[in-house]
């Protein structure tokens, strides 16, 4: 009989993790999404979605469906599974694993702010006498740089906003990435920009920007990673995750 493993979803590593334990006799898998985007590619094995009902949802959630262990690989950015994990898991008795892709580390020749909050971006903007900024954040953090006068921006999002905020002055501009270096060097060029305020998801998918920033000499306003629970084991990688998995339960695995 195979043992419940409930990934905390949401990335690509988590359907990436969720492939790989597919077909394995071992381990059943129960894939969770928070419910976000309507229609969701749908991860292998089973899938559940929508929020537990904070940590005692969770923890009662993991007794009742006999979960033998939790992935979380919620995004970097997901300021909250991660604790209510840790908590529900302490108190269930389920060992938790984290898996979450490095952050981006600034190297010689960047020019990097680092801020913790998107109102420490916008001050680091009118510090630095930013004057044609990249905006590539989320729809929801635009609010925190819509009042900025004497900056123009240059916004990127995967789809309209809406209701779209008022910028005095800006560009709109709609793609999904990954985005391929060339593209960013000339985006960067195009619309001569001088600085980029992004924040550290890490990863390849969307680091082509900060390269083509680092040859120009581009400073980046880079928002770091929420807090997460010290005591929780960390993997870098899906096949990181795997080792803990296989370690962590010799019997369950032995049979494989
Ligand atoms: N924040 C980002 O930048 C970002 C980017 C890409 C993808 N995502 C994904 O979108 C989801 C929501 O992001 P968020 O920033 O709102 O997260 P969050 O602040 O960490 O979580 C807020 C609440 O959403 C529910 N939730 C979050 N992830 C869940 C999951 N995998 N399964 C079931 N419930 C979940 C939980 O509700 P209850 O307390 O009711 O259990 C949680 O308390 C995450 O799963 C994350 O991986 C987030």
């Amino acid at each position: 009989m195979p043992a419940n493993l409930l990934i905390l979803g949401g990335t690509t590593e988590a359907y990436d993790l969720a492939e790989r334990l597919a077909g394995r006799e071992d381990w059943h898998v129960i894939n969770s999404l928070a419910g976000r985007t309507a229609n969701p590619r749908l991860p292998a094995g089973e899938t559940r979605i929508g929020g537990f009902g904070g940590v005692e949802g969770l923890a009662l959630y993991l007794g009742e469906c006999a979960i033998r262990a939790v992935i979380d690989v919620t995004h970097p950015f997901a300021a909250r599974m991660g604790w209510n994990a840790a908590e529900a898991c302490r108190l269930a008795g389920v060992p938790l694993l984290r898996l979450e892709r490095p952050a981006w580390r600034p190297g010689p020749g960047d020019v990097w702010e680092p801020v913790e909050t998107w109102a420490e971006a916008a001050e680091a903007l009118r510090r630095t006498q930013a004057r044609r900024v990249l905006l590539a954040v989320g729809r929801q953090e635009l609010t925190h740089f819509a009042g900025i006068e004497n900056i123009w921006f240059l916004i990127r999002l995967v789809t309209p906003p809406e209701p779209k905020p008022n910028f005095p002055a800006a560009e709109w501009l709609y793609s999904r990435g990954p985005f391929a270096l060339d593209d960013e060097r000339a985006l960067l060029d195009t619309w001569a920009i001088d600085t980029l305020v992004c924040k550290n998801s890490g990863g390849e998918a969307t680091s082509a920007k900060l390269i083509a920033a680092h040859e120009r000499g581009i400073r980046v306003v880079m928002l770091q990673r929420p807090a997460r629970p010290a005591e929780v084991p960390t993997a870098a990688t899906v096949d990181e995750a795997l080792t803990w998995i296989d370690n962590v339960f010799p019997a369950c695995t032995a049979t494989r």
